[in-house]
């Protein structure tokens, strides 16, 4: 009802959640900024999600955990809602197809913009995601892959699930929290990993115009980790290849990470 639930979506690699305390965390957050209360515990929740991995038994899982506000009567009143309602949904997930990586994606600039902070927060992963879902169907009547959202100012905020990040001579830019977007685990993670090596990285907002004329860009999430992205609105990016930056940022996230 409403749309009015948080959510989080991780993997697992060999039957482990992928940094499960940072998506739990996060879904706190979602749930304190939507003034929503929980009425169980990480621990409790945890051990829910840990017998369902088991019980699906699969090497790679996607993982979806959804909470609503809770069961109650019809009605806006948040009091309403009585007992949230745990939804889990575990299902096989395909590995990554390699085309993403040799190709790259083509994306849109949507003219859907992003929910503004004064409105439902971006930064609170909820249930409602239609501004998103709107976005998202123009990039797919067009043949797009992805749609990326500018706020009302006109600066670029993210794309319909992913956050969006640019090369720049050299310099690696990815719009800041307040430009109104979701901080994505993985776009904190690669920050830290970024600095780590001594790469220049930065939050700053860029437009429109600034993505077109990016020497690379490309996208972060938890199940896609980094992404290129080679066309927007129908043009090249540098030279239509995935960039080499984003390939090394990639290689440098999977080692910092562990993963294969
Ligand atoms: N989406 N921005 C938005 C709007 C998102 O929905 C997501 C994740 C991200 C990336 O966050 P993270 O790095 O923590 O996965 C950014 C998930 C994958 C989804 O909705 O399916």
């Amino acid at each position: 009802m409403f749309g009015d639930s948080v959510y989080e979506v991780t993997q697992t690699f060999n039957g482990i959640p992928f940094l499960l305390p940072e998506h739990l965390e996060r879904l706190w957050a979602s749930a304190e900024k939507l003034h929503m209360s929980f009425s169980f515990t990480k621990e409790d929740l945890s051990a829910q999600i840990d017998s369902l991995i088991k019980a699906i038994a699969l090497p790679r899982i996607y993982l979806r955990i959804i909470i609503t506000r809770g069961e109650g009567d019809i009605g806006l009143d948040p009091s309403l809602a009585k007992k949230n309602n745990i939804i889990l949904i575990a299902k096989e997930l395909p590995e990554n197809p390699e085309w993403w990586l040799t190709k790259g994606l083509s994306v849109i600039v949507a003219d859907t913009i992003r929910t503004s902070v004064k409105s439902v927060d971006p930064g609170a992963k909820s249930g409602n995601y239609l501004n998103n879902v709107m976005a998202y169907e123009e990039a797919m009547k067009i043949g797009a892959h992805d749609a990326i959202m500018l706020n009302h100012a006109g600066y670029v905020t993210e794309a319909t699930t992913s956050n969006v990040w640019i090369v720049q001579d050299g310099k690696v830019i990815t719009p800041p929290l307040k430009a109104g977007l979701l901080g994505g685990i993985t776009r904190a993670k690669l920050l830290e990993v970024a600095k780590k090596h001594n790469i220049p990285v930065f939050e700053e907002n860029f437009t429109a115009k600034e993505l077109r004329m990016a020497d690379e860009c490309f996208v972060t999430a938890t199940t896609k980790q980094i992404v290129p992205v080679t066309t927007i609105d129908g043009n090249a990016v540098g030279t239509g290849l995935p960039g080499e930056f984003t390939l090394k940022l990639l290689q440098l996230y999977k080692k910092e990470l562990g993963l294969r």
